[in-house]
């Protein structure tokens, strides 16, 4: 059966699909995006590119023609929850028109309990593909490791400080290489249809435990230093954030202060094997 994968031209679909052609026949794989161009390194290696754009049905019909297995990535539409509900409304009525056997869906931690307001897109959309009464697997994946460790941590090395309303909570965070590896091993291995994955590090990590390796990877040392949302969004801002992006991601660290991504699963373990260690993700992150 042909496997689709929709966003191969963002970060997590571009690895998932490096994943599956490293175990399947190129000619198994149908790589699905709105630029066609920018995915061509994929037509170079053998996979058949169709563009499909999430706001035109048209297009996502003929993208997912012949049926197969579906990797949808959850669209990156930024501007509008509803215009990004409509989009995956959208590609769930194109799977269930064109014959798609299973949906593998990339959701967010919790989906269906969580009160962060950037679950809903997810929870509704996990109503809508069982719904369709396709075959599904829900990703619930944690927010990606590299949300909190990336270029930025240079800065808490300069000036010895990481500054974070993530004072004390346990975060699940795993890589998002690990979460693209686990998308493939869903697509690839049977047994996957109408299951949800919790898709956690094996083990919470602390902002302090940040710190201490931010201190021994660089050989300056990093103290943790707590702030609140109001503080923090003022930061993002310096930082050139425009205000209502920082203080929705201040007022969100906030929330997950109180622990919102602090319980993990052994799902992505299971799916994956060993995880990414927080270690590596910082080495990367400073190279
Ligand atoms: N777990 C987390 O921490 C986290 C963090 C951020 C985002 N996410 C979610 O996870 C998804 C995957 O993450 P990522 O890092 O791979 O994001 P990404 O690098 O921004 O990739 C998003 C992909 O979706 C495609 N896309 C966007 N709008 C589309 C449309 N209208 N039609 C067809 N394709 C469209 C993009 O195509 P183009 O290349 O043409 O733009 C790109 O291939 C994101 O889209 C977002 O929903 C999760």
């Amino acid at each position: 059966m042909r496997i689709i994968v929709t966003g191969v031209t963002g970060q997590l679909g571009r690895i998932a699909a490096e994943t599956l052609l490293e175990k399947v026949p190129a000619d198994r794989l149908i790589a699905v995006a709105r630029n066609v161009e920018k995915a061509a390194w994929l037509a170079e290696k053998g996979v058949e590119v169709r563009h499909g754009d999430y706001n035109d049905l048209a297009s996502l019909l003929k993208a997912f023609e012949g049926g197969g297995k579906l990797l949808f990535v959850s669209s990156s539409e930024a501007s509008d929850e509803t215009l990004r509900a409509l989009q995956h409304a959208t590609v769930t009525r194109a799977a269930k028109m064109s014959g798609i056997t299973h949906i593998a869906y990339t959701s967010i931690f919790r989906a269906q309990e969580s009160p962060l307001a950037l679950s809903l897109l997810h929870r509704t959309t996990e109503n809508m593909i069982r719904l369709s009464g396709i075959p599904y697997t829900f990703l619930r994946n944690t927010f990606y490791t590299e949300v909190f460790v990336n270029e930025s941590l240079r800065q808490a090395v300069e000036s010895g400080a990481l500054v974070t309303p993530i004072a004390t909570a346990g975060l699940n965070t795993a890589s998002r290489a690990d979460m693209a590896k686990a998308a493939a091993a869903v697509l690839m291995s049977d047994g996957h249809e109408n299951r949800i994955y919790e898709i956690t590090a094996p083990k919470l990590w602390t902002m302090k435990e940040l710190a201490q390796i931010l201190s021994d990877v660089s050989g300056k040392p990093v103290v943790l230093k707590p702030a609140t949302a109001a503080e923090y969004a003022k930061i993002l801002a310096g930082w050139g954030m425009p205000e209502p992006a920082a203080a929705m991601f201040a007022a969100l660290y906030a929330q997950l202060d109180e622990g919102e991504f602090a319980q993990t699963s052994d799902d992505l373990t299971r799916l994956i094997g060993e995880t990414t260690p927080l270690e590596t993700v910082v080495k990367r992150a400073l190279a």
